[in-house]
């Protein structure tokens, strides 16, 4: 019982759209009508910059976290604590609170792989920050990152490379649009002016 309320919980948590709030706050522009319409902190550093961007990034990622921990402290079954990151990354990707239409979930999936170890969360930034730095590709960094997650996931905890897998999956779909962009040469890279063509 107490498992299905955190799945729930999960879900529920992670259909808070921050950056729609955040964006509403700082009077920006809806992100998911502007930039690349995606509700995340990359089209809020596009269209308000680095402070609004950092807040949603850190609730973001706290969305993911915040769930994970409590079903660990509540001693659920690691199936369950999996299960229940996919059902925050699945309330930030379909937001029960915004029509459904929710975001790409990477940093709501980095925040359900914290509680795994520090030794995950740093290497999947690095791998973040090194595409980022060689591409200046947010979206390639984090296509990069999360196929990469599996097989770090494999090595430190093997125990959790299905939902893992499982999440790289549905955000690498989520992301179709910049990977047609990134083959076609037309998406942005961060600090870029121009929008990327919808
Ligand atoms: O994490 C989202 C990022 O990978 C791409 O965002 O706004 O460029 O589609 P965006």
């Amino acid at each position: 019982m107490i498992a299905v309320l955190m799945l729930v919980l999960a879900y529920l948590l992670g259909s808070i759209s921050s950056a729609i709030l955040v964006s509403r706050l700082f009077k920006l522009p809806d992100p998911r009508s502007h930039g690349s319409n995606n509700p995340g902190a990359t089209n809020v550093y596009r269209l308000g910059g680095a402070v609004p961007a950092s807040l949603v990034l850190v609730f973001d990622i706290l969305k993911g976290t915040i769930p994970v921990w409590g079903a660990y402290f509540l001693q659920l079954e690691p199936l369950m604590l999996g299960l229940i990151g996919v059902a925050a990354c699945l309330g930030h990707m379909f937001p029960v609170f915004f029509h459904f239409k929710g975001g790409k979930a990477v940093a709501t999936a980095f925040g359900t792989l914290l509680p795994i170890g520090l030794l995950l969360g740093g290497l999947l930034i690095s791998t973040w920050v090194a595409v980022v730095a060689i591409t200046r590709y947010s979206s390639l960094s984090a296509l990069v990152a999360v196929s990469l997650a599996p097989l770090y996931t494999w090595w430190i905890k093997p125990l959790y490379t299905l939902p893992v897998t499982f999440l790289t999956i549905l955000i690498i779909i989520r992301h179709h649009a910049n990977i047609k962009r990134l083959f076609s040469g037309k998406e942005p890279k961060i600090g870029d002016k121009k929008t990327p063509p919808t």
